[in-house]
């Protein structure tokens, strides 16, 4: 039977040093600024605004929401960006992501000032991941490195499988384990005999948004099991990648989800935050 990862309580204690760090940086004259964009008015990414706003305002970050209509055009949308760059009480901008499609994400993403780019999502801050020299790590792949800490097992020399390639997970994932010393493999879509590379993994990431891609047969008995996905079932409950029902009897450790990666992401986020005030701030 695996240990259960409680990404939970690992993301309440990255919170409260968050918290203290915000707190030490205001006695020293620096309030944290964070801002939110949201354009439209799809309702899971209204949801994921609204946990953000509601987690730095419990670890003490000052925060703004800059809701936009659906129609906002993307001079308009640069041009809050611009504003936000030039605002000396934020530090932090996240442009939640999906935009409406007439909108082009990647133009945005790269007039976020890098070192106000929170999210790591900047080509800038991509390379320096890449080189292994960062300011800035991405919240998901931060959150599970520090859930793969939480169990003692070192990455140094270990057979390590990422599924899923895309740009804010899986590669970046890859990058963080291959900077710990892993052996990293990439799956994807394309991959032949993906049981069989799975099957190998001391530690397995999964990071596809496809519920029970990875059955019981596909993982290494006593694995470290992440699973990054965040999905809903049949019965509209939200699972991830990975049967969980049928893997925890194999793995060695595994996350649940909800509960695993999920809390993690926006506890990094945070971190992020005030490492960016700090910075901006020559601290
Ligand atoms: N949409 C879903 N997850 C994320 C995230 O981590 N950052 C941003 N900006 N948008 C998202």
């Amino acid at each position: 039977m695996a240990v259960r990862i409680d990404g939970k309580s690992i993301a309440a204690r990255v919170r409260k040093e968050v918290a203290e760090e915000v707190a030490a940086l205001k006695a020293q004259g620096v309030e944290t600024g964070m801002a939110v964009v949201l354009v439209g008015d799809d309702p899971a990414s209204a949801i994921y605004v609204n946990n953000k706003k509601k987690a730095c305002a419990e670890t003490g970050i000052y925060s703004e929401v800059h809701l936009l209509p659906k129609e906002t055009t993307q001079e308009e949308l640069l041009a809050l960006i611009a504003r936000l760059n030039a605002d000396p009480k934020i530090h932090g901008i996240l442009v939640q992501s999906p935009l409406p499609a007439h909108l082009d994400e990647k133009l945005v993403v790269e007039h976020i000032d890098p070192k106000k780019d929170v999210d790591a999502f900047h080509a800038y801050n991509v390379g320096r991941i890449m080189i292994g020299d960062y300011t800035f790590l991405p919240c998901t792949p931060a959150g599970v490195m520090e859930l793969i800490h939480s169990t003692g097992v070192s990455v140094e020399g270990k057979r390590c499988v990422v599924v899923g390639r895309s740009n804010i997970v899986g590669k970046p994932m890859a990058m963080l384990l291959l900077h710990e010393h892993g052996t990293v493999t990439v799956c994807h879509s394309r991959t032949k005999d993906l049981a069989a590379v799975c099957r190998e993994a001391e530690i397995l990431v999964a990071a596809v948004g496809k519920a029970k891609l990875i059955t019981a047969d596909m993982v290494k008995p006593g694995a470290v099991v992440i699973d990054v996905g965040m999905n809903r079932n049949e019965n509209g409950k939200l699972c991830g990648d990975v049967d969980y029902e049928a893997v925890e009897p194999v793995a060695g450790y595994i996350t649940p989800v909800p509960g695993g990666v999920g809390p993690m992401t926006i506890a990094m986020l945070l971190k992020n935050a005030v490492r960016a005030a700090r910075l901006q701030n020559g601290l």
